[in-house]
């Protein structure tokens, strides 16, 4: 593994070297401390857009792991206007151990990777939030005891949380069921690359527009934000397309009666999930946030490790 973009370039064994690391790593720092695999390295972090979790989960890890962290605000480097991202690739490279970027256009990243010297990895993109999907599996491992055979019910935009999903649900057997309104669906070419995988895991990857049809049964309901950041003009009109498509009791009660609830955040309570459900005792959504900081350790000891 050499940058860490999207999960569909990882193979399961590395997806499952990623999840065992992050455990293992998990349970040493609540033991006392982690082990400083990464002193004297550091992060450069670039984000394009705002942060809560990313930025903070991976200043932590990089802290946690003896290394250091440097925030790029969205107005410091302007990247690919003040600069090109070629060359910002260069220059950071020369100076830190790998780069984080959070950016608009998944090609940045990419650029990125392809001219940097030191591992990239994607802390979110237009296309795909690796790290999310990373942290979130961890969680469902956690609270479930095990992956393989899960039941995930994604109800909302086919944006890039639900492509993360996707992807790492085809590779490690896990189902995954898109539930959006007509006109929002993942790509296809996404929805094609996780059922190749899903053949060799034997998980079923399934679009629908019926909510309580695709949450029939599920494990786990999951939901994101209807506008993405980027899409804050549609975001009215999105309110009114995904009206129907609201993560609340009702269309809870056609999970399992145990199902976990999960949710990236930022959440709209009262827009895609209500309170009820975000803050019952099913809602999962602050380990999840939690794991974003263990998941990431792992993916920088992995990457920046000597
Ligand atoms: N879930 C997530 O990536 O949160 P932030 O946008 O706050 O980083
Ligand atoms: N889909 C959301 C995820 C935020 C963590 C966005 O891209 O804004």
């Amino acid at each position: 593994m050499k940058h860490f973009l999207c999960l569909a370039d990882l193979s399961s064994d590395e997806i499952w070297h990623l999840l065992r690391t992050a455990r293992d790593l998990k349970a040493e720092r609540q033991a006392g401390r982690n082990d400083p695999l990464l002193a004297g390295k550091a992060l450069g972090m670039i984000f394009e857009k705002p942060s809560l979790r990313t930025r903070v989960s991976f200043e932590m890890a990089m802290v946690q792991l003896g290394g250091h962290a440097v925030y790029l605000s969205p107005n410091e480097i302007g990247l690919g206007r003040r600069e090109s991202v070629a060359d910002v690739a260069r220059v950071l490279s020369r100076y830190v151990d790998a780069i984080e970027a959070r950016v608009y256009a998944h090609r940045a990243v990419e650029q990125l990777a392809q001219y940097a010297t030191v591992p990239v990895i994607n802390g979110l993109s237009d296309f795909v939030h690796p790290c999310q999907a990373l942290g979130d599996i961890l969680t469902v491992w956690e609270h479930r005891g095990s992956v393989k055979g899960q039941r995930i019910a994604f109800v909302g935009d086919g944006n890039n949380v639900a492509n993360s999903l996707l992807f790492i649900g085809g590779k490690l057997g896990i189902d995954v069921r898109v539930v959006t309104p007509k006109g929002y669906e993942p790509h296809p070419a996404v929805v094609r690359l996780a059922q190749e995988a899903a053949r060799q895991s034997g998980a079923a990857i399934v679009l629908t527009h019926h909510p309580a049809e695709g949450v029939q049964g599920a494990d786990i309901v999951y939901t994101d934000v209807w506008a993405s950041m980027g899409q804050e003009a549609e975001a009215e009109e999105r309110k009114a397309h995904f009206a129907a498509y609201q993560v609340n009791a009702a269309l809870m009660a056609h999970a399992q009666p145990d199902a976990l609830f999960m949710h990236c955040l930022p959440a709209h309570r009262g827009e895609e999930v209500t309170g009820e459900v975000a803050d019952s005792p099913q809602s999962v959504i602050f380990d999840q946030a939690e794991n974003r900081l263990h998941a990431q350790k792992a993916i920088l000891a992995i990457l920046m490790s000597d």
